[in-house]
């Protein structure tokens, strides 16, 4: 059986839990989120005390996750996180899913979420950096990468649209551009106010 290893990647707050929940749903596919696989083995280096995180063991989480896909007797296998990309073996990569939210409105939610200034201004700055997307690109190439603009959209029509480009991956030009899409200069006033 050839699986299928699908990765969501994106900027805390794009939304990779929610849309990753529910597209395993919907493949019958096994979900794995990597904060929870490091903190429940423990495959840590120790704890981010300015950012209140843990510092995974890439090495070991690479291995592990090697071991979880070549185990699994689900075709499709989900995997959710800011640095999946990293971790997970480039040779299973089947595609990387980044998604992109527009900065004034991840903004709103990460304050939502309850976070805390500096790492407030650091995911926005990784935001509009095209963080996730340049290491996703530098892992597996542009063929693999799709980035999807879940602005405003709700988790069912960017299941839809994940839907489609793997059923059809050939079918359009993966790679939006997606800051492109926002003006800087408006971008930069409204989140100089906003935090
Ligand atoms: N499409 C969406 N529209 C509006 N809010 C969303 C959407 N997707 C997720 N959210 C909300 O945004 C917050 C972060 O979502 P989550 O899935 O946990 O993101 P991540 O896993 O990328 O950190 C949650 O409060 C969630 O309810
Ligand atoms: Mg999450």
């Amino acid at each position: 059986m050839s699986k299928r290893v699908i990765l969501i990647t994106g900027t805390p707050c794009t939304g990779k839990t929610s849309i990753s929940h529910q597209l395993a749903t919907t493949l019958d596919a096994l979900y794995l989120n990597l904060t929870d696989l490091a903190k429940h083995e423990n495959l840590t280096l120790g704890k981010d005390k300015k950012r209140n995180s843990i510092i995974v063991d890439e090495q070991r989480m690479q291995r592990r996750i090697n071991q979880i896909i070549k185990k699994s007797h689900k075709e499709n296998i989900i995997i959710d996180g800011h640095y999946a990309a990293t971790v997970v073996p480039k040779k299973l990569i089947t595609r990387i899913f980044v998604l992109r939210r527009d900065p004034i409105e991840l903004c709103r939610l990460m304050k939502r979420s309850g976070f805390s200034d500096h790492k407030l201004f650091e995911n926005l700055a990784s935001e509009i950096l095209d963080v996730c997307l340049v290491d996703a690109l530098n892992t597996v190439g542009a063929r693999k990468v799709c980035e999807l603009n879940v602005t405003r959209k709700s988790v069912k029509k960017t299941i839809n649209e994940i839907m489609f480009l793997l059923d059809n991956p050939t079918s359009e030009e993966a790679l939006s551009m997606f800051i492109m899409i926002f003006t800087p200069i408006v971008l930069f006033h409204s989140l100089i106010q906003t935090p």
